[in-house]
């Protein structure tokens, strides 16, 4: 158990007598949880395998799979990982932002961060607290979402709290993330280019600079390590449902009668909640557009996993943004997903 300091910030112009407090203990090889654009971080001294190891502890998270360098200037990319022309050009157009890559590794990156592989993750967060902590600490910090393994990923310090309080030294609290779903993971040291994961950012925009290969819609290839994981997953049984919005809203009534039926503590997560307001379930609404959809995902996974044994949510189309929410939906229900 470990004493854990919660630190309350502004996270538009962040303190810096706060962040200082932060990144000495990142620099001492403590775990500091903060925010990102995305969710939040877990984060240890990247270039330090001890401290690294520490997270894998805190998150129970399997030792195999491997973790992103956040670093905060180009030059810090440099130091640890071949940048190729590829890269060059996605770093130019995209970093800062939700956008993770995969690029060969160079020696000062310890095994613990890449897992053993030849390559690492880098991302430049734009974040102003991710990147002041990690100037501050002038190293490149390497971080996991902030959750339990297995747990829908945090876009709160709340959800920090509840996951890692006592197992971590600091938890930044810069309030709620904006993009709500975790980076999109591109392996650069191929060509086309792989997205080994979707997320914040759209493939329809990297598509824009380079060439890409996307595993199927359906058919995703495990080649991200965590992509194997059971993930996002929330206690309760989850069933996603897509299709026409009126035959969604008819479906779901009825799923949900039938389930409030056999005794079952029943949520909801919709776009709109209207239709929804007599029944017997715990109704939350997600947001109409699909940027919404992503920033209140999670919160909303964690709220109903409280009230409910299952939980129907309302899929939305594979594009944009959507991509990513449907690839969580997708893992947090064990493809339970069902088109009406
Ligand atoms: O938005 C995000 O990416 C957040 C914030 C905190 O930056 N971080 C995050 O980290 O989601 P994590 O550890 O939950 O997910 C990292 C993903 C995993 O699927 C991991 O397998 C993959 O990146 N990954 C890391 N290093 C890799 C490598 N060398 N090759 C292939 N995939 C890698
Ligand atoms: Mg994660």
């Amino acid at each position: 158990m470990v004493r854990t300091k919660i630190i309350r910030v502004n996270s538009d112009n962040p303190e810096e007598e706060k962040i200082v407090v932060a990144a000495n203990v990142i620099r001492k090889g403590g775990l500091v949880a903060f925010p990102t654009e995305t969710v939040y971080g877990l984060g240890a001294n990247g270039l330090d395998g001890e401290a690294v190891r520490k997270i894998f502890v805190a998150k129970k998270r399997p030792m195999d799979n491997p973790l992103i360098l956040h670093v905060s200037g180009v030059d810090m990319i440099e130091e640890i990982a071949e940048v190729n022309e590829t890269a060059r050009k996605l770093i130019n157009e995209f970093f800062p932002g939700p956008l993770t890559l995969v690029m060969r590794k160079k020696d000062v990156v310890p095994p613990e961060v890449t897992a053993g592989l030849d390559t690492v993750a880098v991302r430049m967060p734009s974040h102003p607290v991710a990147i002041k902590l990690i100037e501050m600490s002038e190293l490149p910090i390497a971080a996991p979402s902030a959750n339990l393994a297995g747990k829908p990923s945090p876009t709160k310090a709340e959800h920090v709290i509840e996951d890692l309080y006592e197992r971590v030294d600091v938890i930044i609290d810069g309030g709620a993330t904006d993009i709500g779903v975790e980076s999109t993971v591109v392996d650069t040291t191929v060509y086309p280019v792989e997205v080994l994961r979707p997320g914040g950012l759209e493939v329809e925009r990297i598509q824009e600079v380079v060439d890409i290969r996307i595993f199927s819609k359906s058919v995703d290839t495990p080649k991200s390590p965590g992509m194997k994981y059971r993930h996002y997953a929330p206690d309760a049984r989850l069933f996603v449902l897509t299709g026409k919005r009126e035959e969604i809203v008819e479906k779901i009534t009825q799923l949900a009668e039938d389930f409030s039926k056999k005794g079952f503590r029943v949520g909801i997560a919709v776009t709109d909640p209207t239709p929804y307001k007599k029944m017997d379930a715990v109704v939350k609404e997600m947001g109409t557009s699909a940027e919404e959809v992503a920033r209140n995902l999670f919160d909303v996974l964690r709220e109903l996993d409280r009230h409910a044994d299952i939980i129907i949510a309302e899929g939305i189309e594979e594009r944009g943004i959507g991509l990513a929410v449907m690839n969580r939906l997708k893992k947090a229900s064990d493809s339970r997903i069902f088109r009406v």
